[in-house]
C-alpha cells in the first residue's frame, strides 16, 4: 500500500502575519483508511460528487465498496459506480472489467470468464502490504498476473489503462488464464455486464458491435438497502495506445455466459445455454500487446446515454484518450487552492504529519457522495440537479452538511435543490436515496434538518444560490404534515405524532414497520426545531412556535424513574418506549450495548422490539441533544441537574456505554461544555480521536458512513462541534496552531488560532489543549463554548488562549452556556427579512 507523501511548503509572511501554507493538500490525502475490517471506505477514482467511482472489486466478505486492503482476497474485477462506507449488502460494484494474460491453450473458447474462475490474488510489496496506490482522481494495482491497472475518472465515464508484462509471472500457475503452454503474452479483457458483487441482475442484454467491437449493454439490478429495482446501462470502447481509432486491432471478439465465451457471437442470444446468470463480452488483442485503454460511460438512462456521457467526457481524438490528462484534471479538481480541499487551511507547524494527513483524508471522504446524478435521473426530467447516494440522511445529518457549509455552500445549495426537487415529484425529502431508489428509513425524515442547516445559514444567499424558499418551507411541510403510503421509505408516521406528540409502541398502523418508535419520536422531534428556525427566518411566527412546541415533545419520551441494572443511582431517567395510553413499556438500559446481558442487536433487519435504533436508551438519553441538539438545558433538567448529568457522561463514557462507530453516540463526548466544564470535553474528545482515529487500513471504528465519520472527524481535528440548524459551533482546541476556512459564497476567511499552542497530547489528556478564553477580531468573546456563525459569513480571526488547566470554563457572562430552547435560545433571532423573497 502506497500513498503520496505530502508536500508541505512553508510560504513565510503573508500579508504580515506569519502562516504556513499547504499548498498541495489532495497529495497528504490517504485514501486507504478504513479500507478494511468494516470501514467499507471506497479508495477508488472519483471526482468530488462524481457518479463514476470506478475501483477495484475483491471477494470479501466486506466489500461493500468493492474493495478490502486485506491482500488475502482475491481481485474480481473493476467496476464503476459505488458507494462509500455504507453497510447493506454491496452497492454499485457494476460492470467489472477484467484483464487476463493469455488463455489455456491460447484458445479463446477454453477462457475462463466467470468471477470465480478468473479472479486472481495482487502482488504485495515488502512489508506484506498489496501493491496498490491511490490519490484523489486516481487508482492503481499490480496483479499477481503482472498485470498492472489504472483507473481514472470524470463524472460518468470511467478510463481504464491495462498494462500487461513481457513475459509470463512464475508464481500464477494456479490460474487457468495463465497455466498455459504458450510462449507469448496474448492479452484478452472481460466485460461483465451483470455482477453487481451480488448476482442480482434481471433482464441483461449485451452486444458487440463487430466494427467498432463498442459493448453496450445493460440490466436490472437489486438497490442495495431497500425494496427498489434499478436499471443500469453500459458502454465500453477499447483502444491500443497508437491505434486512435477504437476497436482498431481487436482479434477476436465474443459473447460468454458463465465459463463459456463463443468466439464471433455478438450477444448471447446467439448461444444456447439458458442460464443467464453471468454474461459479458471477451475481447482478445494483438498477442504481445503492451497496454490498451478501456472508456466505460455508464447511465441510468440508456446505453446510448452511456455511450453520449463517454465521448462527451472523454472524447476521441487522433492522439487517442489522454488517460494521464484524465487523470491530471481529476487530482487538480480535488486540489485547487480555492476549491474543496485549498478551502480549509491548517498550520501544520509543530503537528505530526499524521493528524495533518488524517484531518485532510477526512475532509476529502466528506466529497465521495452525495454523488451528481444530475442528466442521469431515469424517473423525471428536470433542469434542477439531481444528487443520489444518500445513504443515509440519518448518518450524514449531524456533521457533514455543516462541514459543507463551511467549505462548499455551492455544492450544498446543489444538494439542496435535488432535495427539493425530490419533494416535489415524490412528496416526501429523500432520506436513504440509493441507485435512484428509495432505501428504508433508519429514524426520523433527516432531510429536514439538512434543510434546515442549510436555510439558517444560507438564507439571505439562497435567491442567488437558486434555492427557492418558498419551494423548501413547502417540502418541509409535507415531511411535518402529511402521512405518506409507507413511512419505511420516506416521510414520518406522522399523524399519530401530531395527535399524540410522541410514536407509541404499540401504534400499529398500516404503512410501515412499527419499530424504533423512541427513536423516531426523539428525531420527529429535531426535525420539528429545524422547521421552527425555518419558519422563523420566514417570518412565520405561528408555525414557529408551533413546531419549536413540537420539538419539545421528545420529553414525553422520558420516564424518570428507570435506572440502571446494578448501575449508579445518579443516573436516573431514561427514554423509554411508551404506549398509545400514555403508560410506558421497560427496554433495559443496557439494550444494544457491549453490556446488554441479551446480547440483542437494534439494527433494520433484526427483530427489534425494544423501541431504539442502533442504540442503546443510555446512550440515547444524554445523547438525544445529538437528536435534537436544541434542548440540552430541559435534558439535564430531566436528569437531575449538572452534577448527574456530569455523572452520566462519566458513566456512560468510562464503561464503554459509548459506541464509538455509530452516529448517535458521536456528540457525547462533547457533551460537558452544557455542564460548563469545556475542559472534560476537550479530553473526551481528544480521547476519541486517539483511540479509534488513524491513518491506517484500520484507522476507522466503523464504517465511514457516505463521510459521515470523515466530518466527524474533522470537526473534532478543527476543535469545533456543528449544532446542525442553528447558527452556533462548540469549540474546543484544534489540533492545529492555526486552522482557517475560506467561504467562496461570503467571499471571506474565518481563521482560528490557538494562542500557546505547545502540540497535541497523544492520549488527549493532558498538556496546553484547553481553551481559557476566547477573542474575535481583538475583542472579547462572551462564551468560551460556542462561536456563532457570523464569524464565518463576516469572515473574522478568532484567537482561543491556551492553557492546561483542565479547570477551565464557558466564562461568566449570561450568555456563556450555548444556547437550549428550554432557557430562551434560538427563539429570538433577529433574523433580516430583507431578502427579496
Ligand atoms: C513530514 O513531512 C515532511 C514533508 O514531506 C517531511 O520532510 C518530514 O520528514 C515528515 N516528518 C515525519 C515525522 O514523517
Ligand atoms: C484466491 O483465488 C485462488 C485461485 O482461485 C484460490 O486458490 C484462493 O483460495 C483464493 N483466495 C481466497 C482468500 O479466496
Ligand atoms: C503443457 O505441456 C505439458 C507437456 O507437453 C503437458 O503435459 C501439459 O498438459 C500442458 N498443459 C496445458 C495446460 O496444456
Ligand atoms: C456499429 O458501429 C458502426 C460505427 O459506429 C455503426 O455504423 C453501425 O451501425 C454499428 N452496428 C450496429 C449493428 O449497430
Ligand atoms: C424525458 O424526456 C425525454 C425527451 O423528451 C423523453 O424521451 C423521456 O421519456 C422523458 N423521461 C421521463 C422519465 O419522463
Ligand atoms: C415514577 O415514580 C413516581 C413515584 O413512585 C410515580 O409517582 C410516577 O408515576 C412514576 N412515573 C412513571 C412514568 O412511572
Ligand atoms: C396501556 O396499553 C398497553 C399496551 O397496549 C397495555 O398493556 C396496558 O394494559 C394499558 N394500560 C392501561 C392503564 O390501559
Ligand atoms: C414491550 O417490550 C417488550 C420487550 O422489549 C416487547 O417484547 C413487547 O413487544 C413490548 N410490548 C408492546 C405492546 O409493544
Ligand atoms: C474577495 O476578497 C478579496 C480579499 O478580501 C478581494 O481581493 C477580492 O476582490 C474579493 N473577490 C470578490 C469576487 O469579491
Ligand atoms: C498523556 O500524555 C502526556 C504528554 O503527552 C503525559 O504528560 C501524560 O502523563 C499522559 N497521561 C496519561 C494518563 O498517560
Ligand atoms: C485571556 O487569558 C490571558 C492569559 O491568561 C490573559 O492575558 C488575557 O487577558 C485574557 N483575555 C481576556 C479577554 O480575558
Ligand atoms: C480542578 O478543580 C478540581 C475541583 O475543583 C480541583 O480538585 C483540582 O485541583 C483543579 N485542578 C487544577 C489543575 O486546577
Amino acid at each position: 500500500m502506497r500513498v503520496l507523501s505530502g508536500l508541505i511548503l512553508i510560504l513565510g509572511y503573508a500579508k504580515s502575519s506569519r502562516s504556513a501554507f499547504i499548498t498541495d493538500p489532495a497529495s497528504l490525502v490517504n485514501l486507504f483508511i478504513g479500507t478494511t475490517n468494516g470501514g467499507h471506505v471506497f479508495p477508488g477514482a472519483t471526482l468530488p460528487h462524481g457518479m463514476v467511482k470506478t475501483g477495484m472489486d475483491t471477494d470479501s466478505p466486506g466489500n461493500q465498496a468493492g474493495y478490502d486492503a486485506d491482500p488475502q482476497y482475491n481481485v474480481t474485477g473493476f467496476s464503476q459506480l459505488h458507494d462509500s462506507g455504507t453497510g447493506g449488502g454491496i452497492s454499485l460494484s457494476n460492470f467489472k472489467i477484467f484483464p487476463l494474460l493469455t488463455c489455456e491453450q491460447d484458445y479463446f473458447e477454453y477462457c475462463k470468464t466467470s468471477v470465480e474462475s478468473r479472479k486472481v490474488l495482487r502482488n504485495l510489496l515488502e512489508d506484506g502490504s498489496p501493491d496498490d496506490f491511490a490519490q484523489p482522481g486516481y487508482f492503481s494495482t499490480n496483479l499477481s498476473t503482472g498485470v498492472r491497472v489504472e483507473l481514472t475518472a470524470s463524472r460518468r465515464a470511467a478510463l481504464h489503462r491495462y498494462t500487461f508484462p513481457s513475459s509470463f509471472p512464475s508464481n500464477v500457475s494456479s490460474n487457468p488464464n495463465t497455466n498455459v503452454n504458450n510462449t507469448y503474452i496474448h492479452p484478452r479483457i472481460v466485460v461483465d455486464v451483470t455482477n453487481d458483487g451480488s448476482q442480482t441482475s434481471t433482464y441483461p442484454s449485451m452486444q458487440i458491435n463487430t466494427t467498432t467491437k463498442r459493448v453496450t449493454g445493460g440490466a436490472q439490478f437489486q438497490a442495495s438497502f431497500g425494496p427498489g429495482r434499478y436499471s443500469l446501462y453500459v458502454c465500453t470502447d477499447f483502444q491500443v495506445p497508437g491505434q486512435s481509432e477504437p476497436g482498431a486491432g481487436i482479434e477476436e471478439y465474443g459473447a460468454w455466459l458463465a465459463d463459456y465465451p463463443v468466439r464471433w457471437t455478438e450477444n448471447v442470444d446467439q448461444m444456447y445455454y439458458g442460464f443467464r446468470d453471468e454474461l459479458g463480452a471477451l475481447l482478445t488483442f494483438p498477442a504481445n500487446t503492451s497496454s490498451v485503454l478501456v472508456r466505460v460511460g455508464v447511465s441510468y438512462i440508456s446505453a446510448d446515454q452511456a455511450c453520449a456521457n463517454a465521448e462527451e467526457e472523454i472524447p476521441d481524438s487522433t492522439a487517442g484518450w489522454d488517460f494521464d490528462g484524465v487523470k491530471n484534471s481529476a487530482f487538480e479538481t480535488w486540489n485547487e487552492a480555492c476549491r474543496l480541499l485549498g478551502r480549509i487551511q491548517v498550520d501544520p507547524t509543530g503537528v505530526d504529519n499524521e493528524t495533518v494527513s488524517l484531518f485532510y483524508s477526512s475532509v476529502y471522504r466528506t466529497h465521495i457522495v452525495p454523488a451528481d446524478y444530475t442528466g442521469e435521473n431515469p424517473l423525471w426530467n428536470s433542469t434542477e440537479p439531481y444528487y443520489d447516494s444518500l445513504y443515509c440522511n440519518w448518518d450524514t445529518y449531524r456533521t457533514l452538511y455543516s462541514l459543507y457549509a463551511l467549505h462548499a455552500p455551492v455544492d450544498f445549495a446543489r444538494i439542496v435543490r435535488g432535495f427539493i426537487n425530490i419533494q416535489q415529484h415524490e412528496g416526501w425529502l429523500p432520506e436513504c436515496r440509493g441507485a435512484t431508489q428509495k432505501q428504508y428509513i433508519q429514524g426520523g425524515s433527516n432531510g429536514d434538518p439538512i434543510l434546515g442547516e442549510f436555510f439558517v445559514k444560507y438564507y439571505k444567499q439562497a435567491a442567488a444560490l437558486n434555492v427557492s424558499a418558498t419551494d423548501l418551507y413547502n417540502a418541509l411541510l409535507a415531511d411535518a404534515e402529511i402521512q405518506p403510503p409507507n413511512w419505511d421509505l420516506e416521510g414520518r408516521q406522522v399523524n399519530i405524532w401530531k395527535s399524540l406528540g410522541w410514536i407509541p409502541q404499540d401504534g400499529y398502523e398500516p404503512g410501515g414497520t412499527n419499530s424504533k418508535q423512541v427513536s423516531r419520536t426523539l428525531e420527529h422531534a429535531f426535525g420539528d426545531f429545524a422547521i421552527s428556525q425555518v419558519a422563523q427566518i420566514l417570518g412565520k411566527l405561528e408555525d414557529a412556535a408551533k413546531y419549536a412546541q413540537r420539538s419539545s415533545n421528545f420529553a414525553n419520551v422520558w420516564n424518570p424513574n428507570v435506572t440502571v441494572p446494578s448501575g449508579p443511582s445518579s443516573v436516573v431517567g431514561m427514554m423509554q418506549p411508551r404506549f398509545a395510553n400514555g403508560t410506558f413499556n421497560y427496554t433495559d438500559p443496557r439494550h444494544c450495548s457491549v453490556h446488554d446481558p441479551t446480547q440483542a442487536t437494534c439494527y433494520l433487519n433484526a427483530a427489534n422490539h425494544d423501541g431504539f435504533y442502533e442504540s442503546s436508551p443510555l446512550v440515547v438519553s444524554p445523547v438525544f441533544r445529538d437528536y435534537v441538539p436544541h434542548d440540552t438545558a430541559r435534558l439535564i433538567e430531566l436528569q437531575g441537574g449538572v452534577q448527574n448529568f456530569i455523572d452520566r457522561l462519566n458513566f456512560l463514557i468510562d464503561e464503554n456505554y459509548f459506541d464509538e462507530t455509530d452516529e448517535p453516540s458521536q456528540q457525547i463526548p462533547f457533551m460537558y461544555h452544557y455542564a460548563n466544564a469545556p475542559g472534560l470535553s476537550t479530553v473526551r474528545s481528544r480521547q476519541v480521536i486517539s483511540e479509534y482515529f488513524n491513518t491506517s487500513v484500520n484507522g476507522l471504528p466503523g464504517n465511514d458512513d457516505s463521510g459521515a465519520m470523515g466530518s466527524y472527524a474533522a470537526f473534532y481535528l478543527a476543535g469545533m462541534y456543528p449544532l446542525p440548524a442553528t447558527r452556533q459551533f462548540l469549540l474546543s482546541s484544534p489540533y492545529f496552531p492555526q486552522i482557517s476556512f475560506y467561504n467562496p459564497i461570503f467571499n471571506t476567511t474565518t481563521t482560528i488560532k490557538a494562542i500557546g499552542f505547545e502540540g497535541n497530547p497523544a492520549n488527549g489528556t493532558e498538556g496546553k489543549i484547553f481553551v481559557q478564553n476566547v477573542t474575535i477580531n481583538g475583542q472579547p468573546w462572551h462564551s468560551n463554548c460556542y462561536i456563532d456563525w457570523d464569524a464565518f459569513e463576516q469572515g473574522a480571526v478568532i484567537e482561543l488562549q491556551l492553557t492546561d488547566n483542565a479547570n477551565v470554563t464557558c466564562g461568566t457572562d449570561s450568555s456563556a452556556l450555548p444556547p437550549s430552547l428550554s432557557t430562551g435560545g434560538y427563539g429570538e433571532y433577529n433574523y433580516d427579512l430583507g431578502m427579496g423573497m
